[in-house]
This record gives structure tokens, C-alpha cells and sequence, in this order.
């Protein structure tokens, strides 16, 4: 694909295996419930999609785009809210779906804020986990895979704001961190 990648991680067929075993285990928890899947732009958009198609309870979906990191690799702790949710969350079950938790840093700060709007709960939901690298910490709810402490790219992940159209994840090359 591109010179700056150097190989698969996780492969295609085992991402849709995990996110379908996932949908099946938010189905079975929220039984007779409606959740709003809150998707944290940009990376969370491939995971949230495919996500939602194997869930079979009802649902909504809303977007929200923070930023903590600009184009560089390393977390400078500054969360921005770019995009605000289109409705208020009062009296509703919210799952926050995010591509990664790596300082914990963005999740935390939103999830206090989401907080201090009353929802009736807030779970937490991410394809991939960094635990080696947490700075805060948070408690996840449904984790799709854990791997070390790489700069990974592909299903949602960016490196200046490409490769996330990948339907894989691949590692990429130390000479460009
Ligand atoms: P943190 O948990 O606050 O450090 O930030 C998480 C965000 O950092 C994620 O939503 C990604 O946008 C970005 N991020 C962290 N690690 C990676 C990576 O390996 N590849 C691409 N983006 C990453
Ligand atoms: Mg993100």
C-alpha cells in the first residue's frame, strides 16, 4: 500500500469477527433499552458503522469531534471541542465509541463532561487499547483488541489524516514517528 507501512496487525477478518461478538454483547446487556452510539469523530466513524449493523436493539447515533493531538504523534493533554452532539442526552443510555485509548486524556475529559449533562448512563466502547501508555485512568467497558505500545494506522486510525480507509490495521514505520 504505501512505503511507510510495515505490516498487518490485525487483519480484516478478525476485526469483523470481534465488532460482531461486540454487537451481540451491547444486544444482550441493554435488552429491552434504547442506546445512542456516540461516535468520536474521525476515528471512530468505521468501527461505530460496522458496529451499529450487528447490534439489534434500537438505536441512535450522534457525533462529536474533540481534538487532543493535531498532527503529532505525542498527546499534548489539550482537548477541544470541534463539533458538539446535535441533541441534548438527558434520559438516555449513552455508549461513547472511540478508534483508540491510548492517555486516556481525550476519553476522560469527554466522558466528565457528558457526565455533567445527566445522562441515564455512559459506557465506554473502543475498537483498539494502548494500556501500556494510559496517563489517566479510565474504565472501558468493551474493548475490541489491546495491543502494545505501537503507532498503528487503518479502520478509523489516521497518520496525518490518512490511512483511515483502510479495512485493516497496520503498523507503521519508526522512521516516521
Ligand atoms: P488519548 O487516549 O487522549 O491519548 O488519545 C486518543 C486519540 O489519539 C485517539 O482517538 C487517536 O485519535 C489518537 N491516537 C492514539 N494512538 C494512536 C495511534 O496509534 N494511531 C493513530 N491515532 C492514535
Ligand atoms: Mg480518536
Amino acid at each position: 500500500m504505501s512505503d511507510i507501512l510495515i505490516e498487518t496487525l490485525i487483519s480484516e477478518e478478525e476485526i469483523t469477527r470481534r465488532i460482531k461478538e461486540i454487537g451481540q454483547q451491547i444486544s444482550n446487556d441493554y435488552k429491552g433499552k434504547e442506546i445512542l452510539l456516540l461516535c468520536v469523530l474521525k476515528g471512530g466513524v468505521m468501527f461505530m458503522t460496522e458496529l451499529s449493523k450487528h447490534i439489534s436493539i434500537p438505536l441512535k447515533m450522534d457525533f462529536m469531534s474533540v481534538s487532543s493531538y493535531g498532527n503529532e504523534v505525542v498527546s499534548t493533554g489539550v482537548v477541544k471541542i470541534l463539533k458538539d452532539l446535535d441533541e441534548p442526552i438527558n434520559d438516555k443510555h449513552i455508549i461513547i465509541v472511540e478508534d483508540i485509548i491510548d492517555s486516556g486524556q481525550t476519553l476522560s475529559y469527554l466522558k466528565q463532561l457528558l457526565e455533567g449533562r445527566d445522562p441515564k448512563s455512559i459506557k465506554i466502547c473502543t475498537l483498539l487499547d494502548k494500556p501500556q501508555t494510559r496517563k489517566v485512568e479510565v474504565n472501558i467497558d468493551y474493548v475490541g483488541f489491546c495491543i502494545p505500545d505501537e503507532f498503528v494506522v487503518g479502520y478509523g486510525l489516521d497518520y496525518q489524516q490518512k490511512y483511515r480507509n483502510l479495512p485493516y490495521i497496520a503498523k507503521v514505520r519508526k522512521e516516521y514517528m
